[in-house]
């Protein structure tokens, strides 16, 4: 015991005294900024890295912690190993499991050169914060880590990226870091009973939170496959591509933080190889709509639910004609962006239209600040909208500036505000365990019936 807690002292202080380049620490400074740790690691406080950050999940709420080099409530006894683990397989230093809401399966794939120099830039980059983080507490069985390895065994890759020789350089680039540190998949990728990604749906689109990260797929309508190459590096790089599509909630955070700050040749390397991900279909998004006016709305679009379209354009021209003009074009440097030609008035992409209002769009980048206001954080502000109004308003604006494709109800509003959909796995994990139950069950009685007769 003794000779254990002697060797553990000296190998966390091995830890803290190593000393790494500068030009090493400012590669780990790039690749955690291509890994966007700082935005699920930071809480509401605003000190990076410093943890005390929510996120809800099917289970329950899990905290990302502390990950400054702190030796009292941080990583700063990790070896470079126990890191390694962490970001790659999902296994604390205390060698507990960690919960996939962190995407150690997506950085799985980080190569160990750039696992060393995110080690060298939380190590000596980062400056330590002697702060517990809050600590993550769920209900039974998921409260039990353990139960992660088999989740583990059936769902998690552990190779490392390998460049494909059949395809070039830049491709390789983006295959990597889309796929590695940009986890683009841990959002954009349906998940199935289990919460696992479903590799034959790979980045066809899925529902997080309260928004939906679309198909990115290259499919011509469903999918990104109109999108030019240097359409795909803007919107990465400045969070909006021209007369298509803004970036708003999860996605607004991600370019603020990690892809707007990547270099071009990056963001081109991950433009080719997302343009290259196998089409999967479904409905289109974009190219629909034009501008529309009011007049003609006032006498009635067809809108089968709620059949008040009026209704709908007052609201519009209350709420958002101005900034988005009377007929939806926008202004004419889109800074305020046009509602036609808009994924998020097409009937597959509504749910963003009613996700925007009801959060508002928030980004940060060097380009400058980027901000709608909420309709619907504030229930007594002037401009705070209910359900009924608001789908009403979307309803109006699918009619008039998209493609006319659905009906939104004010319990989809309702859901939306709530947070998002909630998920059947607790459903599902407790079907499982009561159906191994009945197994053993029988199992039992079948073993004691034999011996009887036996
Ligand atoms: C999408 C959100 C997310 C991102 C991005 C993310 N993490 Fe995490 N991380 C988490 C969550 C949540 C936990 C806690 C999980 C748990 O309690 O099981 C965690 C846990 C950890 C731990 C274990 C800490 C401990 O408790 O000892 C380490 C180390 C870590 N993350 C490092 C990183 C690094 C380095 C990066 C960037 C390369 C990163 N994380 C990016 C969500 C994230
Ligand atoms: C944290 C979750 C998250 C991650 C990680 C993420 N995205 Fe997104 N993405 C979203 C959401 C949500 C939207 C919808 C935003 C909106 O419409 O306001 C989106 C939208 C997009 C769009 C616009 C699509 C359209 O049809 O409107 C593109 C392109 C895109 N993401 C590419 C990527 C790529 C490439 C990566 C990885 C390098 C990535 N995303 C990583 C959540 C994410
Ligand atoms: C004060 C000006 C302002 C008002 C008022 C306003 N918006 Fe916006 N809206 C913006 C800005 C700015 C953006 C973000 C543009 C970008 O992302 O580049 C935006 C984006 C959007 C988007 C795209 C969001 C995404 O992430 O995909 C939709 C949809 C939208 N607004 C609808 C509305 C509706 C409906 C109303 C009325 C309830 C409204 N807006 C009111 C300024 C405004």
């Amino acid at each position: 015991m003794k000779t254990a807690l002697a060797f553990f002292a000296l190998s966390a202080s091995m830890a803290a005294a190593q000393t790494f380049p500068d030009d090493l620490v400012e590669r780990g400074r790039y690749v955690a900024t291509a890994s966007d740790c700082v935005a699920c690691h930071t809480g509401p406080e605003d000190k990076p890295f410093g943890g005390n950050h929510r996120i809800a999940s099917p289970v329950g709420d899990i905290w990302a912690g502390n990950i400054t080099p702190s030796t009292t409530h941080g990583i700063g006894n990790y070896t470079e190993q126990q890191f390694a683990d962490a970001v790659r397989r999902g296994i604390r230093a205390d060698g507990a499991n960690l919960y996939p809401a962190m995407p150690y399966t997506a950085f799985a794939k980080i190569t160990d050169e750039d696992i060393h120099a995110l080690y060298a830039y939380f190590m000596q980059g980062v400056a330590p914060i002697d702060e517990p983080s809050q600590q993550t507490t769920l209900e039974f069985p998921f409260n039990l880590r353990f139960s992660m390895i088999g989740w583990n065994l059936m769902f998690r890759d552990t190779a490392v990226h390998r460049d494909d020789p059949a395809k070039s350089a830049e491709w390789n680039r983006g295959a990597y870091l889309a796929e590695g540190p940009g986890h683009c998949s841990t959002c954009h990728t349906p998940r199935g009973m289990l919460m696992q990604e479903d590799g034959s749906l790979h980045l066809a689109g899925a529902q997080v939170g309260p928004w939906f990260a679309p198909n990115i797929t290259s499919d011509k309508d469903a999918g990104i496959g109109s999108w030019q190459k240097d359409e795909i590096v803007a919107y990465l790089a400045t969070g909006r591509a021209e007369g298509k599509s803004q970036a708003g909630g999860s996605m607004a955070e991600a370019v603020s933080h990690s892809f707007s700050k990547l270099t071009k040749d990056d963001l081109g390397a991950i433009a080719t190889y997302i343009m290259d991900v196998p089409a999967i279909g479904g409905p289109a998004r974009f190219g629909q709509g034009e501008a529309g006016n009011l007049t003609a709305s006032f006498r009635g679009i067809e809108s089968p639910d709620l059949s008040d379209p009026g209704k709908g354009a007052q609201i519009y021209s209350a709420n958002c004609a101005s900034c988005h003009g009377y007929d939806g074009q926008g202004t004419q440097d889109q800074y305020y962006p046009s509602l036609f030609h808009n994924s998020d008035t097409s009937g597959a992409g509504v749910n963003n239209f009613v996700a925007a209002v009801l959060n508002g769009v928030d980004r940060k980048t060097e380009e400058g600040h980027v901000f709608m206001p909420p309709f619907g954080t504030q229930p007594n502000a002037f401009n705070s909208l209910d359900d009924g109004q608001i789908a009403l308003l979307a309803n109006y604006a699918v009619a008039q500036f998209g493609d006319g494709q659905m009906t939104v109800a004010a319990e989809d509003v309702a859901m939306i505000r709530a947070g998002g959909p909630t998920s059947n796995m607790v459903r599902n994990v407790r079907i499982l365990m009561a159906a191994a139950g009945v197994l053993v069950l029988i199992g039992t009685v079948v073993f004691l019936r034999r011996r009887k007769t036996a």
